[in-house]
């Protein structure tokens, strides 16, 4: 059974992550910056609540809850979207999206970094809208640089763990039908949240010593940076 953490496991594509892997006999570190009450009568879910991983203390107390607890599988999905028009940005709004999207799993890694065993994976869910080569249509200001910012720290991370056997990978989890994406255009009609996270571990699956650092879609497309 391998001790798997899902951040940000509150609700959307990293709740059905937790789902995912306690549907495959492992043993999941539910992090939740509320108090996880969907995981409470879940014996293999070990809840750690109130983690925002903006927030360095509750980062340092996220870290005391794991303790010695090795770690195999980490995958960090708590993020925030947006949509600013041209010229109305609120730059404090725009920074603590930053602090989130790219800050967010650099705080969380490098706190649990002597947690992860030889061979172990790590997988950040960023978006295709972080790809520099694939925006082909501007926009979404904050959530594109951001998320681009959270690709280079997934390859500067692949640099930091390669001599320690640990492996790293980027991740789109596709258009899903989530609190984010509520509201567009036929959200009915997107990937479920289950469908996703089964694609997202699929491409963990095939994360191994021998894999240059990539961003997957959970349809097994690379995409580009
Ligand atoms: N949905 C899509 O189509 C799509 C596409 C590309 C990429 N993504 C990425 O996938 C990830 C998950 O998105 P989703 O669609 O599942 O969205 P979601 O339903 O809005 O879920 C976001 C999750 O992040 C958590 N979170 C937000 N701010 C946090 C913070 N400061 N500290 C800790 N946790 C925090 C939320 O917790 P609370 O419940 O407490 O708010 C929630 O559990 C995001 O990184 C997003 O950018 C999504």
């Amino acid at each position: 059974m391998k001790h798997v953490v899902i951040v940000g496991a509150d609700r959307g594509i990293a709740a059905s992550l937790v789902q995912e892997y306690l549907a495959r006999g492992e043993r999941v570190t539910a992090v939740c910056r509320d108090a996880g009450e969907a995981w409470q009568d879940e014996s293999n879910v070990r809840v750690v609540p109130s983690t925002d991983v903006t927030d360095d203390s509750a980062v340092a107390r996220m870290t005391d809850e794991i303790g010695d607890d090795p770690i195999d599988l980490l995958i960090h999905v708590a993020g925030v979207g947006s949509r600013e028009r041209w010229q109305e940005f609120d730059f404090e709004t725009m920074l603590a999206h930053y602090n989130l999207n790219a800050l967010g799993p650099l705080r969380v890694i490098s706190a649990l970094s002597d947690q992860f065993v030889e061979g172990a994976k790590i997988g950040i869910v960023t978006s295709r809208m972080g790809s520099i080569g694939d925006n082909g249509t501007g926009g979404m200001y904050s959530y594109r640089m951001s998320k681009a910012a959270a690709n280079m720290l997934g390859v500067n991370l692949y640099h930091e763990f390669r001599p320690r056997g640990i492996h790293v990978m980027l991740l789109h989890p596709g258009t899903v039908a989530t609190q984010m994406t509520r509201g567009a255009r036929n959200w009915d009609a997107m990937t479920k949240p289950a469908e996703a996270a089964a694609g997202l571990a699929r491409q963990m699956d095939g994360l191994g010593p021998d894999s240059p650092p990539r961003f997957r879609h959970q349809d097994g497309t690379s995409l580009p940076w």
